[in-house]
């Protein structure tokens, strides 16, 4: 995971967008990757993923978010969507945790999303009723709005941030001391010369 001096970025990490038809996967990404909203219907059609940097804890971290669920592999974190005006997507996430502990590497990080809590007076899904579910996964929960950028980028960085503790704070705490020691040595040698 770890790139060459020459790469943009110090670790990536796979993403992945996963719920029922229309409850604004593409949006998100869109809102998240572009900072942009397209209120037309746009079905995702084949495999696509976007690319956004963020820096955490002064690391630069390269996200490859895709929205279908035909990319588990490799997968490091999974956002579950409904849509708050949509009961049916939402009971259908039981399902999707289920394709995914089938699909997904084992301890991929979750977060549960309920989507388009702009829509108030058309909301059927109560946010206790989410906070419960996510609970019962042992998962964080967030409502989220692509349309009006609500808790869009909070949701993708906390979850990365998860990730980032699992994959790369717990490898780096592991390292033996003896090599830290050797790796600093190395870089010390290499910056008098270069
Ligand atoms: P598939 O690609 O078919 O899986 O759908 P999707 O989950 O990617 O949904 P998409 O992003 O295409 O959004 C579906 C519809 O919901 C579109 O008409 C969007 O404009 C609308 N939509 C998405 N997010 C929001 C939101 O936060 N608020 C509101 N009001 N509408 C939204």
């Amino acid at each position: 995971m770890t790139t060459s001096k020459a790469a943009s970025y110090d670790y990536l990490i796979k993403l992945l967008l996963i719920g029922d038809s229309g409850v604004g996967k593409s949006c998100l990404l869109l809102r998240f990757s572009d900072d942009s909203f397209t209120p037309s219907f746009i079905t995702t059609i084949g495999i696509d993923f976007k690319i956004k940097t963020i820096e955490l804890d002064g690391k630069r971290i390269k996200l490859q978010i895709w929205d279908t669920a035909a990319y588990y592999r490799g997968a490091m974190g999974i956002l579950l969507v409904y849509d708050v005006t949509d009961e049916k997507s939402f009971n259908n996430i039981r399902n999707w945790i289920r394709n995914i502990e089938q699909n997904a590497s084992e301890g991929v990080n979750k977060i549960l999303i309920g989507n388009k809590c702009d829509m108030t007076d058309k909301k059927v899904v109560d946010t206790e009723k989410g906070k419960q579910l996510a609970a019962e996964y042992g998962i964080r929960f967030m409502e989220t709005s692509a349309k009006t950028n609500i808790n869009v980028e909070e949701s993708f960085v906390s979850l990365a941030r998860d990730i980032k503790k699992r994959l790369i704070d717990s490898a780096e705490e592991q390292k033996p001391k003896t090599n830290i020691e050797l790796s600093k040595g190395t870089r010390k040698g290499f910056s008098s010369c270069c």
